[in-house]
């Protein structure tokens, strides 16, 4: 095992490893162990045979720095990544060296939101992703400007129905978070794109006041997935993060 901590990045819904491309190409180190697993389901990996919950997405994850032989890990999540951090936290948090909480939040889903995971699973099951999400105007993850709307949707329809339907789901059952944040007592970045209409720079900002020493950088000319829309302002927030991080 190596006693440096390794950078483990969570990656967003319904995407795979794949969205953390530029991230490992310029934050993989010979000193930095970067692991950027995909989700049970995603990516190629076996879709769950009964419906996970987000705890086993958070032991899926450890079992992944096992593998690479990391102690310790900065944890970075991106929208339903970071839900699955905090569910990390929770369970692991002895593996935690830092935290970067991106575009996410800590409340769960209302009661409208949690209908509306059950609608979109069985929309998900019942006709796919090409429809479930292109065949109206698409979620906004990314501005409508952005140039990388035909790699987000290349990569959400290489997803099985069933793991994007699973993860909703999942999302759909995760507990309120709130509790959890006086607890973290690691080095964190609140990371936000300045456009983010899923989760906005509020939600951001109630985790900076919910964790103490947590920083806040708002990414400007981006919105939800703040890592594929501005790398550089991403990965400069990342590394000062990873050089607060104590070995
Ligand atoms: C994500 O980007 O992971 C999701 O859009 C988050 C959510 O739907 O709550």
């Amino acid at each position: 095992m190596n006693d440096r901590p390794g950078l483990l990045l969570v990656h967003a819904f319904p995407v795979d490893a794949t969205i953390w491309q530029a991230q490992v190409a310029s934050l993989a180190t010979p000193g930095q162990t970067v692991v950027a697993p995909s989700l049970p389901g995603f990516g190629g990996t076996p879709v769950p045979p009964r419906q996970p919950s987000i705890d086993d997405y958070a032991d899926a994850l450890v079992k992944h720095l096992d593998e690479a032989g990391v102690k310790r890990a900065v944890v970075c999540g991106l929208s339903m990544g970071g839900y699955v951090t905090f569910a990390l936290w929770r369970r692991h948090r002895s593996r935690i060296a830092g935290l970067v909480l991106a575009d996410t939040k800590a409340e769960e889903d209302n009661e409208q939101g949690k209908a509306g995971r059950a609608a979109l699973a069985a929309k998900l099951r019942e006709v796919g992703p090409e429809q479930a999400f292109f065949s109206a105007t698409p979620p906004p993850w990314l501005r409508a400007e952005s140039p990388h709307w035909a790699m987000l949707k290349a990569t959400i329809l290489r997803q099985p129905a069933e793991a994007i339907a699973q993860a909703a789901l999942v999302m759909q059952g995760r507990p309120d978070s709130r509790a959890d944040l006086p607890s973290i007592d690691v080095p964190t970045a609140v990371i936000v794109g300045e456009a983010d209409p899923i989760t906005p720079v509020a939600n951001s900002q109630a985790l900076v006041d919910g964790i103490k020493g947590a920083t806040l950088t708002v990414v400007k000319d981006a919105g939800h997935l703040v890592n594929v829309e501005q790398p550089a302002a991403f990965d400069a927030a990342v590394k000062a993060l990873l050089a607060r991080v104590k070995s």
